[in-house]
């Protein structure tokens, strides 16, 4: 089995909504590096043939007509992405945060990199791809502790009460 990811106290920004869609997306990326395991009943015949396939058959019966869960799993998680990403550039509009612009960039970045490691996950042939698993794992911590402990030291000193409302607006900008 390959480890999954733990949300480790480090990893706590000590601002609620932001660690807890930190804590959202560490599930969501723990389901699919889960669904990404072979069976355990035939696991040799199952690397052989490649994920999308066997998962495929087992929920339809005929390879194909619905996306295997680990799919469902990335999809979510690019959508979790990028409602968590407009929630932290709101808080940081509301503390009028110097380092916005900036970590807008960042978050534009990363989410590229995103759909290229869902793109290679979804496309691989092999079930076990560690390397995508690995560089699934390291772009989330990487955007902690990068970018987003910047922020969280410059929210503290604004003591600002915490708004936590979702963002409705501005989904096209990263679409
Ligand atoms: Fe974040
Ligand atoms: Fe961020």
């Amino acid at each position: 089995m390959h480890p999954l990811l733990r949300f480790s106290d480090d990893l706590m920004l000590d601002i609620p909504s932001v660690d807890n869609q930190h804590k959202e997306i560490v599930s969501i990326i723990n389901l699919i590096i889960k669904s990404l395991q072979p069976p355990r009943s035939n696991p040799s015949s199952y690397i052989s043939q490649g994920l999308r396939k066997d998962v495929g058959s087992n929920l339809t019966g005929d390879l194909g007509h619905i996306p295997p869960k680990s799919d469902q799993y990335l999809d979510e998680l690019q959508k979790l992405t990028v409602q968590h990403f407009l929630d932290e550039e709101r808080l940081m509009k509301k503390i009028h945060y110097v380092g916005l612009s900036e970590h807008k960039r960042e978050h534009l970045m990363l989410l590229a990199e995103l759909k290229s490691y869902i793109r290679d996950i979804k496309s691989a042939t092999e079930v076990l791809d560690m390397k995508n698993i690995n560089a699934l794992k390291s772009w989330f911590v990487l955007h902690i502790r990068s970018s987003d402990t910047e922020f969280s030291k410059a929210f503290r000193q604004a003591a600002l009460p915490e708004q936590s409302e979702s963002v409705e607006a501005e989904l096209s900008s990263y679409s």
